[in-house]
């Protein structure tokens, strides 16, 4: 579309590559499993079960009390109780072998979606991840090989590309209001250190991240939307990055304060960088900057930001305000606030589910990741965040981690698409 007629143009009809229907009331039972009954897959559980086509035969966790309450939240909004699978790290594989299950929620800890997505898409389930969706490129082929062969759905749930502003951004991209896109800026910086711990000490799925892993171990919060925006995959891929990283050391004053400075916490060894910095270039020369802090003290509120620079445009989301600048169209020299925009070009996922969307966790986001999932299953369409553009945003994670360790050098990002990002423009 060229830039005249967009300015001249409505929502109407606009970028509504994701329009969606609502759920039935009779459409057919979708039967759905949960692996990894901690906080996040006991809320989207809860969002599932809002759903009434879907139905919940088995959930495993490997800790019990957590299995027990998301067994009896099942039991009272669907009269019957699920069977619990809570053998040890592998019984989930106990579940998959369930044929009365056709599809599962993997949210366990990060270091095992790959694998246990792997499993469940080769057992002949639909699968939803969690993310991110690997940490190895092994896993990241892993998964794009298993979704293929077996014919089934392989979503990421990456709720942050459901936000309203960040769609109504991706229609404002689509429809070529900033122009050609030659840059985008965005970072996931959000304070963890208390999540690193449990209260006796020991450390959480999240700390032992920090103490194993060096690099952008969280990408896909940011990046997802830039993604999409970006037409990655879609007429564009993610080629190389480099990757620089500040010293460790924020998470180990933590501890120290916390648990003293003598204490086996204070002596924990952490890998993870306070902060590092990601140059990501894709194959069409357009750059990202991404940024990721898990560990630096700062006030809490603020996780993800975003900047879009086009030819013709600008967007800004600070993470505590937006605002956009269009030529043309925008006061010389002045940002706008966003919101005008957000309403324009509102997404027709928000028109149509809005009211019910925003009763959901993460201003609204969490319901599509569960809504969309469904529907891809239930109507054999293309699922909205395939394996290849999980595998891409979450490559950054060892690839990041290689270009440390040598020294911020150059690596490339292998092309998950096996060269159909070319033919997937528009
Ligand atoms: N999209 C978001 O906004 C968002 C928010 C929070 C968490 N998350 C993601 O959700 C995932 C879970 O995070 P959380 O905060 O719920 O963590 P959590 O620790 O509360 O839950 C993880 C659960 O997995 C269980 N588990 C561990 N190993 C298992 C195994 N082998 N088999 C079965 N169960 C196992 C644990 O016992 C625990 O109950 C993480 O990957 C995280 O990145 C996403």
């Amino acid at each position: 579309m060229d830039r005249r007629r967009f300015l001249a143009t409505t929502t109407a009809g606009l970028g509504m590559g994701l329009a969606a229907e609502s759920l039935t009331q009779d459409a057919p039972p979708l039967r759905l499993a949960v692996i990894g009954t901690g906080g996040r897959g006991t809320g989207l559980l809860r969002l599932a079960l809002t759903f009434p086509e879907v139905q919940v035969p088995a959930l495993c966790d490997i800790h019990e009390g957590r299995l027990n309450n998301a067994i009896t939240l099942v039991r009272e909004a669907r009269g019957a109780a699920p069977e619990g699978y809570s053998r040890g790290p592998l019984d989930y594989r106990r579940l998959l072998e369930r044929d009365d299950v056709d599809a599962v929620l993997v949210a366990t800890p990060m270091q095992l979606h790959g694998r246990m997505s792997i499993d469940a898409l080769r057992a002949g389930k639909h699968t939803l991840s969690e993310v991110a969706a690997a940490m190895t490129l092994d896993e990241c082929w892993g998964l794009v090989r298993s979704e293929r062969e077996s014919g089934k759905t392989y979503m990421l749930a990456e709720n942050c590309c459901y936000y309203g502003q960040n769609l109504a951004v991706r229609n404002m991209a689509e429809a070529g209001a900033f122009g050609e896109l030659t840059y985008a800026e965005c970072g996931y910086v959000h304070d963890c250190r208390a999540l690193a711990f449990e209260g006796d000490g020991t450390l959480t799925w999240r700390g032992e991240l920090g103490r194993d892993h060096n690099g952008n171990v969280y990408p896909t919060h940011s990046l997802g939307p830039v993604a999409q925006w970006l037409g990655i995959n879609r007429g564009d891929r993610l080629e190389s990055l480099a990757t620089m990283a500040t010293p460790t050391g924020s998470l180990h004053r933590y501890a120290a304060q916390r648990f003293g400075a003598d204490s086996p916490q204070a002596k924990i060894d952490f890998a993870l960088a306070d902060s590092t910095s990601t140059l990501i270039r894709t194959a069409r020369g357009a750059v990202i900057d991404l940024r990721f802090d898990m560990y630096s003290a700062r006030p809490h509120p603020s996780t993800t930001y975003f900047t879009l620079q086009g030819l013709t445009g600008a967007y800004s989301d600070t993470g505590r305000q937006q605002e956009v600048w269009l030529e043309g169209r925008s006061p010389q020299y002045e940002w706008e606030p966003f919101a005008p925009y957000a309403g324009e070009f509102q997404h027709d996922l928000w028109k149509r589910h809005g009211a019910q969307a925003s009763q959901s966790g993460h201003g609204g986001a969490d319901f599509f990741a569960i809504q969309q999932f469904l529907e891809a299953v239930r109507e054999g369409k293309p699922s909205p965040i395939p394996a290849a553009d999980a595998a891409a945003w979450s490559s950054i994670i060892p690839l990041s981690a290689a270009s440390i360790r040598a020294g911020g050098a150059p690596q490339a990002i292998p092309d998950f698409t096996e060269g159909r990002w070319r033919a997937a423009a528009g």
